[in-house]
Parts: C-alpha cells; structure tokens; sequence
C-alpha cells in the first residue's frame, strides 16, 4: 500500500511570522495518521518553519533548487544548503516555474538528478495545458515531459510525480476524479517504462490543481492517487486540516 503524501505549496506566500502561525494550527490539531503531511513553505521561512515542525511528523520541502552544489549563481539555492536545513522534498518543474521562469524540461531534469544526487526526494510536477487537452494531446504531452525529465534517472524510488493539469491550477476547476485517475494510472505506465514496473507500483503521484477540502475526498480515494499537491487551500490551516484528515 502507498501512504498517501498530502503537500502544501504555499507559493510566494507567507512572511515568518505567518508561516510560524499556520504551522502551529497544524501541530495542534489532529492530523491522519496514516498520511504522511507536508508542507514547502518559501525559501525564507524554512529554516524557522524547520525548527518549529523538530518533535512533529510534519515533513518540509523547498519549493525550488538550483542544479549546482555552490558557486557564483547569484540568487540561487543549492541542494546542499536545503539538505543541510534538514529539508526533505524539493518542488521541480512546477507548470509556474515552467512559464513565468523559462524552465524547461533541460533544467529540470538538472535539478532532479542534483536532488537525487544529495538524497533529497523531488516531487516533479507534469501536466498538459487546456490548449494540450482539447486537441487530444494530454497523455503525449505528459509523456515526454516524463521521459525529458527523468533522462539518465535510474532509479525512480526516491521520486514523487505530481500530476497537475495546468488548466486546474489556481482556477477553480479541478480535474474530475476520473480524469485524474486516469492519468495517474497512464503516468504509472510510463514510469514502468523508464524504470521498472516494481519501481513504479511503488512511486507516489500525486494530484494538484484546485485541491480544497469539499473535492479531496473524491480524488483521494481513487486507487492511483497517492496525494496531492494543494496550493490555495494549505494557505487556511482548517480547510489544509480538512484536507488531511478526509
Ligand atoms: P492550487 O495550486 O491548489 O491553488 O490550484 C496547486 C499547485 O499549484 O500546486
């Protein structure tokens, strides 16, 4: 059985004071226990975030890392810096990082391996635009995004897909349960084609895209989804808690 991984990805949201409280809610109320529960606040609320969540079961990830160990990469963040936070899940390629930042399948794949590299666990995130699903090109679309960002990736063990379809994000419309069973269940192919049919039984893919606390139930329950990567909704700590605990 794979545990499901419920994410928060607060985006650019939150300043320490407010990260500080909202993790607070979530160590003080009763969460699922056989959820694992995390939540990538940004880069400047982790170290605090980090300390706070020491004697809790809640997992930290970054939303972003740079592909380099260190250097002159003004601005960046490198695996090594997060790993040594005691960071545990990376965001890569994300739909917002692939279209406002420039970052192409070439770089995530980059930054994927540097995480492996340094034990971090990516969560890459793949997904067709509206454009992409009504000319029938979802699954194609997908597919080479798996197979660009996953080159020379032997071993997929350490890795979480996250299913996203970009029409879904941020806007209100979530894929219907169906839908994202389906492709979860076509993306577990692919990865038993990249790596081995073993590996990808136990891979997690998670669904994201206007995940909220009256949808999570549907989607959670079907049998190739093993979480989801929530946004607006793990920014109010009752509707995240309600999420959880589905
Ligand atoms: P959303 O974002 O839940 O606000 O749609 C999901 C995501 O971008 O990971």
């Amino acid at each position: 059985m794979r545990k499901k991984l419920i994410a928060g990805n607060w985006k650019m949201n939150n300043n320490v004071e407010e990260s500080l409280k909202l993790v607070e809610a979530l160590i003080s109320s009763k969460l699922k226990e056989d959820v694992d529960v995390l939540i990538c606040p940004p880069f400047t609320s982790l170290y605090p975030v980090i300390r706070e969540l020491k004697n809790s079961s809640i997992k930290t990830g970054a939303q972003n890392v740079h592909y380099e160990d260190k250097g002159a990469y003004t601005g960046e963040v490198s695996p090594l810096m997060l790993k040594s936070l005691g960071v545990e899940y990376v965001i890569i390629g994300h739909s917002e990082r692939r279209q406002y930042f420039g970052e192409t399948d070439l770089i995530i794949n980059k930054k994927v391996k540097a995480c492996l590299r340094h034990g971090l666990k990516p969560i890459l995130c793949v997904g067709e635009t509206l454009d992409q699903r009504e000319a029938g090109l979802e699954k194609e679309t997908v597919r080479n995004q798996l197979i660009k960002d996953l080159d020379g990736v032997t071993d997929g063990s350490g890795l979480v897909i996250a299913y996203e379809p970009v029409w879904a994000i941020g806007t209100g419309k979530t894929a219907t349960s169906t839908q994202a069973n389906e492709m979860s269940s076509y993306i577990r192919e692919v990865l038993a084609d990249i790596f081995t049919a073993h590996i990808a039984e136990n891979m997690k893919i998670q669904y994201g895209g206007s995940v909220n606390a009256s949808n999570a139930k549907e989607i959670l329950d079907q049998p190739h989804i093993d979480g989801a990567l929530v946004g607006g909704a793990s920014l109010k700590a009752d509707e995240f808690i309600k999420i959880i605990n589905y």
